[in-house]
């Protein structure tokens, strides 16, 4: 398989453990070990300490995927595989597409969400929210970009990289567009439970659609990237045995201490879940304040759920030169709208790190300059 470099993950990978500031992370504040192990019940804690270290059940721990299974209504512990979610993707791409194929993605976005299908040898049609109306998709574009050979829709919400998040109504609109034309939904919930209310959360993909497909994991909502662990959901049982039988090629089955972490995770969700909205929520604060300061510098279109947003910068430069100096002279690393071939106008800002209000105060040093 050829495909092209990933460009956010070799940004990242330049800076992410050597820059000072990281301001445009995605994840929110990562556990220690210590944290979680603090937060976890007794037979989690049991099961850790008498752990053995050998090969996992490749659809992932029995117990893990029943507690997943809570995550959604249902949906039973036979629906889930467990993988990496980035694995996810790569799983799912490749069983389900052709050469020929067409796809539809929400764009900009993870770059695997596009880039494998076009390594396939697939067109792929990018469906691009509109800016001015808070980064809405705007459904009657989705209508007229499905064609005969539409195989797959890809959706991403709440939305990396602009946080935007649809009404209720036209998510359903967008599910049954997938439905009454037979394509495969694969809807990419990495930031799901990360709404800044409540009521805004959309039903998954693969609880309203027999055909769609739902990717979550560990990495975002519940601090724990370092895990590399996640899952896919299906109701579709063929597809689910097409993944598992394709997994085999890649990881086989996921690291045994990974998947105990990620239960005690998971039982201690809510306390989770709080304690990233309360850092998100405080950091959004801090950035509405700052952008109200600068009018004339940025336009702020607030997210509606997530950790990363994508403000516009308005100044002449491009925002690949603006990163760049700020990172050279600050120390900050933000993210250019180039690394998701966005062109030059956006940067995305990360703000479910605690330090963030430091990395804000270099940057407003930076602008007063
Ligand atoms: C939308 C989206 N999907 C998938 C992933 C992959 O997650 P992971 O890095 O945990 O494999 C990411 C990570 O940034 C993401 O933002």
């Amino acid at each position: 398989m050829k495909i092209q470099s990933f460009k956010l993950e070799r940004y990242l990978a330049r800076y992410e453990f050597s820059a000072p500031y990281l301001m445009c992370c995605s994840d929110c504040e990562p556990l220690t070990l210590k944290e979680l192990l603090a937060l976890t019940d007794k037979e989690s804690l049991s099961l850790w300490e008498n752990l053995q270290l050998g090969y996992t059940d490749s659809r992932g721990h029995h117990l893990l995927r029943e507690e997943i299974s809570r995550l959604y209504d249902n949906i039973t512990p036979e629906n889930l595989l467990v993988t990496c979610p980035e694995e996810g993707i790569f799983l799912t791409m490749n069983i389900l597409l052709d050469p020929g194929d067409h796809i539809v993605v929400t764009f900009p976005g993870y770059q695997s969400l596009y880039e494998i299908a076009d390594s396939i040898g697939c067109t792929v049609t990018r469906w691009q929210p509109q800016e001015g109306k808070e980064w809405k998709f705007d459904v009657t574009y989705l209508e007229s970009a499905i064609r005969k050979n539409t195989k797959l829709l890809v959706v991403n919400f709440p939305h990396n990289p602009t946080g935007a998040l649809p009404e209720r109504e036209d998510y359903n609109l967008i599910v049954k567009m997938a439905k009454e034309n037979n394509i495969f939904l694969f809807s990419d919930e990495m930031y799901r439970f990360l709404e800044y209310d409540e009521r805004d959360r959309l039903p998954s993909g693969a609880e309203i659609y027999e055909n769609g497909l739902s990717l979550f994991g560990m990495s975002k909502t519940f601090s724990l990237a370092g895990l590399r662990l996640g899952w896919l959901v299906t109701r579709n049982r063929e597809l689910l045995d097409k993944l598992l039988a394709f997994k085999d090629y890649t990881t086989i089955c996921s690291s045994a201490p990974s998947e105990i972490l990620a239960l005690m995770a998971l039982r201690a969700r809510d306390k989770i879940i709080a304690r990233n909205l309360e850092i998100i929520k405080n950091n959004l604060s801090l950035l509405d304040r700052f952008f109200d300061d600068h009018p004339d510098v940025f336009s702020w279109n607030r997210p509606k759920a997530g950790s990363i947003a994508l403000p516009r910068l308005l100044l002449k430069e491009r925002t690949s030169l603006f990163c760049r100096r700020l990172r050279e002279e600050k120390g900050v690393v933000l993210l250019p709208s180039r690394v998701y071939d966005y062109g030059e106008g956006h940067f995305r800002v990360g703000f479910g790190r605690r330090d963030m209000s430091n990395a804000l105060t270099l940057l407003e040093d930076y602008l007063d300059r």
